[in-house]
């Protein structure tokens, strides 16, 4: 299996993602086990509806090579993987290392091609226009506005010309009602991130909101979707 960063994928990387701004979560099974529980009895499928809903917007075609960055435990790359097919390839990045070995452990039982690797938005570990999608799930609203500025200009760089970004993450708490609402600090309106995204230099630059539904506590999402030009 190709591994573009496999040459940087060292102690350095590691001590670059302990220093990130972001809020690095550490859960492995624990996050798997709660996310079940909680889209389960709480959100009522809403979570991985979300999931499915962002690879639906990439437009993800067999073949293609896609990364998802803040990867967790890896449940959407191994969805993605599954339309990619075994021609295409498929990354995730994530600074977690219980999340990373987590999703490690998830393919390997599978026995599915995906290269999860320890890193940061900030900083990723590939060349220049490798990736012709690059997705983001419930990431964007643990990181100050300075390293989601930082992170959408690697998505930038790492994406080829046309590749497409998709970002799904949580409303802003300001947005929100309900119990759930309580669970996370906040993060942007997805006006405010597609005017971050345009910023990056992305174009047709499009924002989506989830339907809610009255029998779950999901608190409200949304996706922006952007092509590079
Ligand atoms: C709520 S989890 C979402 C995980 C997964 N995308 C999902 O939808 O289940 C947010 C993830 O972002 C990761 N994260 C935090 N800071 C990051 C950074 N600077 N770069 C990349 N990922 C980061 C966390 O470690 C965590 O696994």
């Amino acid at each position: 299996m190709h591994s573009f960063g496999r040459h940087r994928h060292n102690s350095t990387d590691k001590a670059s993602a302990k220093g990130t701004k972001g809020l690095i979560l550490n859960l492995g099974w624990r996050y798997d086990l709660t996310a079940w529980f909680f889209d389960t009895f709480v959100f009522r499928g809403k979570w991985r509806e979300l999931r499915q809903k962002t690879a639906d917007l990439a437009g993800i075609q067999v073949g293609e090579t896609v990364l998802d960055v803040g990867c967790g435990t890896g449940t959407l790359a191994i969805e993605v993987q599954q339309r990619v097919g075994l021609t295409g390839r498929v990354y995730g990045v994530d600074p977690g290392t219980e999340q990373i070995a987590r999703a490690r452990s998830k393919v390997a039982r599978r026995n599915v091609p995906i290269d999860f690797q320890i890193g940061v938005i900030e900083q990723l570990p590939f060349p220049d226009q490798t990736f012709d999608v690059v997705l983001s799930t419930l990431m964007m609203h643990h990181l100050p506005d300075s390293l989601k500025r930082q992170g959408l200009a690697e998505i930038a760089r790492v994406l080829k010309v046309g590749g497409r970004l998709v970002i799904a993450d949580f409303k802003p708490k300001r947005e929100r009602h309900g119990q759930a609402a309580r669970f996370h600090a906040g993060g942007s309106s997805m006006q405010e991130l597609a005017a971050l995204v345009k910023e990056a230099g992305f174009s047709q630059v499009e924002t989506e909101e989830m339907q809610l539904s009255r029998f779950s506590a999901f608190p409200g999402a949304g996706f922006v979707r952007a092509h590079k030009s």
